[in-house]
């Protein structure tokens, strides 16, 4: 037994490679055909300053390869002005504030109410047309702060065609209109809503200046597990802290769903769903992205954390709002990686240990950890821990050796949290220093 003051083992955690001292500059921003779709003018992109949206006037699609967006003409719902419909749910405050006060409500005035309404709705912000990251598709889409916080404030006041039920045509995308966090009594939503006014507030109280960036990615070929001669890497384990708060400028992951995002704008509130609250730019993602197959992941780059939390699942609460201090990169990113991976979901407890099932798992973290194009002394560490083993039903320490195996053969060491655990946190310590002190290769 670890005795009880013992709170990490193995490698000590200033050890591991962080954003951005451990990598290179990111080559010149520049779109793509095809490969990297670029929202903003990349020549007028400068520090501190909000990028200006590309391309100088609104480019209507209507097709199934691009997000159908609020303000097309062929919209049967047309947002022609977005104000509309924030003046309406301001009539109704109104109209009930008459019936309570009817001598004083008709002299009040409403305008400054309603101008900071319109304030991140109207959208000259988007102008250009959003491809929909599908299945099979090496796509990555970069856009600005303040172009995310103008689809979340439409996804906020459910504006997006086509995206209110279940349909054949997205109904293998996430929701992404918010209308099913509005609706029941409880607590849980209230907190959740907390959190995204929080985000609300702050983007329109001051703009956000960078940019974030979504990547998909297709693992083209999976490593020959059997046969791999390579060596683990390190590992920094510990039952303290969070991938969020000490895996600042690593690889964080992120548990997810297929549907990216899980049950955020709905009931959900685990790992995945709390990040996406913290840092709500990771919604964004909702709009666009296919559900993930087994050998795909996504990349997002520079969200910022807006908000603080307490608690978990049934006790979070919102902690208030978070000023986020992590630098940014040559792209105006905050160097914050986060890595949609969803692990596979077991009813059966040892249906985990079926040979399909491990390499399925491993070549899964695989796709979210390796950077084929990156040099193994530029990665940072994968901050990680219980991957699929909470809602998900995985085994903590087989889950845990899949993890490690993945990051040793994408060239990165481990910062494992175990959420509280100090057993786990001995085990999987011990599993590390046996394999490694006889020279025990991934395969
Ligand atoms: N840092 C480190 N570890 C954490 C953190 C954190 N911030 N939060 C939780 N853990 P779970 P899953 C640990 O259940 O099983 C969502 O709805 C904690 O020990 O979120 O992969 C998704 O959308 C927790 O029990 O991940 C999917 O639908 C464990 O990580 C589904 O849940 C697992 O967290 C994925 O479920």
């Amino acid at each position: 037994e670890p005795s009880a003051d013992v709170r990490w083992l193995g490698t000590p955690i200033s050890a591991l490679k962080r954003m951005p001292e451990c990598g290179g500059e990111p080559p010149p921003l520049k779109d793509i055909p095809g490969k990297h779709t670029v929202m903003i003018m990349t020549d007028l992109l400068h520090k501190g300053t909000a990028p200006i949206p590309s391309p100088a006037k609104f480019q209507d699609t209507w097709d199934d390869v691009h997000v159908k967006m609020p303000c097309s003409k062929e919209n049967l719902f047309p947002v022609i002005d977005e104000c509309v419909i924030q003046n309406k749910i301001l009539l109704t405050i109104y109209e009930s504030l008459l019936k309570y006060n009817a001598s004083n409500a008709k002299k009040w005035d409403f305008t400054a109410l309603s101008l900071y309404c319109c304030k991140v709705t109207v959208s000259p912000f988007l102008l250009q047309p959003i491809p929909l990251l599908k299945r099979g598709m090496n796509h990555s889409i970069t856009m600005s702060q303040e172009q995310a916080a103008c689809l979340l404030a439409n996804a906020f006041f459910c504006t997006f065609p086509r995206r209110n039920s279940r349909k054949a045509e997205y109904s293998n995308f996430p929701d992404i209109n918010f209308f099913r966090l509005f609706e029941g009594s409880s607590p849980k939503k209230i907190e959740k809503l907390k959190t995204l006014m929080c985000y609300f507030k702050s983007v329109t109280e001051q703009k956000p200046t960078g940019l974030v960036t979504f990547t998909r990615k297709v693992l083209d070929k999976s490593p020959i597990w059997r046969s791999s001669q390579t060596r683990l890497t390190k590992l920094h384990i510990t039952c303290e802290g969070t991938i969020e708060d000490d895996g600042s400028g690593m690889l964080q992951v992120d548990f997810a769903n297929k549907f990216v995002g899980g049950g955020v704008t709905s009931t959900g509130l685990v790992q995945e769903e709390i990040r996406f609250l913290i840092n709500p730019e990771l919604i964004v993602s909702r709009l666009f992205t296919e559900a993930l197959d087994d050998n795909e992941c996504l990349i997002i780059t520079g969200t910022q954390q807006f908000s603080k939390y307490t608690g978990y699942s049934q006790t979070y609460q919102w902690g208030g709002s978070h000023q986020d201090a992590t630098p940014r990169d040559g792209w105006q990113r905050r160097c914050t990686e986060i890595v949609a991976i969803d692990a596979m979901q077991f009813r059966n407890f040892l249906e985990q240990f079926h040979l399909d099932k491990i390499t399925r798992e491993l070549n899964k973290a695989y796709c979210g950890f390796s950077r084929p194009d990156t040099d193994s002394k530029n990665l940072a560490a994968v901050a990680t821990g219980n991957w699929g083993c909470g809602v998900f039903g995985g085994d903590t320490r087989l889950k845990a050796l899949l993890q490690m195996l993945a990051a040793a053969e994408a060239g990165r060491d481990v910062a494992y949290f175990t959420f509280g655990d100090n057993r786990l946190m001995t085990d999987v310590n011990n599993m590390h220093s046996f394999l490694t002190q006889r020279n025990i290769s991934v395969g």
